[in-house]
């Protein structure tokens, strides 16, 4: 079998995925995080590769930048490879004052500028929301464990833009307002592909930067490569 964008067999993909935004990361993922993985797809470069995660079956795979790519793979993965839950781990920029760059957030529910939110449901605004059990066990997991760095989590929506360079200090001022924590560009895309296809999704991002104080911002390097705290989070959602 094969859909337009994943060349793997049936039954090579986990149940369990792990969905970095960038492929790089996500073969640094299969490399460090995962046991004996195997890439069983790479169209476009978008490598995905199985292996087990504490002995369960647990696969990773990119989703590019932006709801538009995510949403491909991301359904895909669902109605055709028989995936059952997808977390993804990204980085973010901070609205709250509250977050630092490096603390982790785990977003139980995104809000988005993008129509995914009423492109369904005419007329109605959807709630895109995180999978409970998924949120329950990473922050269980986050609330049992030391973070590495002295970083802090934080359990809150999140806000997913079309656009990485819109720069509003209006919106980010409304959005801190309600209790929004960071900005990133898939959590709303992926959440509503979990619940258009019946599926499980949840959301755990490092700050990487944050809109209200670019000192401490993160290189790309860093971006690349400082997960650990971010992936024993998502991996406990993901076996909840
Ligand atoms: N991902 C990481 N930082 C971001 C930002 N400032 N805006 C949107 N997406 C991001």
């Amino acid at each position: 079998m094969a859909t337009p964008h994943i060349t793997a067999e049936a039954g090579q993909i986990a149940e369990l995925v792990l969905m970095p935004g960038d492929p790089k990361r996500a073969a640094r993922i299969a490399e460090t995080f995962l046991t004996d993985a195997q890439l069983v797809s790479d169209v476009r470069g978008i490598g995905c590769y199985t292996g087990t995660y504490q002995g369960s079956p647990m696969s990773v795979m990119a989703s590019g930048m932006g709801i538009a790519s995510l949403s491909i793979y991301a359904t895909e993965l669902f109605r055709f490879y028989g995936v059952k839950r997808i977390c993804r781990v990204g980085t973010c920029g901070g609205i709250s004052p509250a977050v630092k760059v490096r603390d982790v957030i785990i977003g139980n529910a995104a809000h988005t500028n993008s129509n995914v939110s009423t492109l369904y449901t005419p007329g109605v605004t959807m709630s895109l929301a995180a999978s409970f059990d998924m949120l329950r066990g990473a922050v269980d997991q986050a609330r049992s464990m030391e973070l590495a760095e002295g970083a802090q989590v934080h359990v809150g929506p999140v806000y997913s833009s079309d656009f990485f360079y819109l720069n509003r200090a209006d919106v980010a001022e409304g959005l801190d307002r309600v209790g929004t924590l960071g900005v990133e560009m898939e959590a709303a895309g992926l959440y509503a592909c979990a619940a258009l296809e019946g599926a499980e999704a949840l959301t755990v991002l490092t700050v990487s930067d944050h809109l209200k104080d670019g000192s401490g911002d993160m290189s790309a390097e860093e971006r690349e490569t400082s997960f650990g705290n971010a992936l024993q989070i998502a991996a406990a959602g993901l076996l909840a």
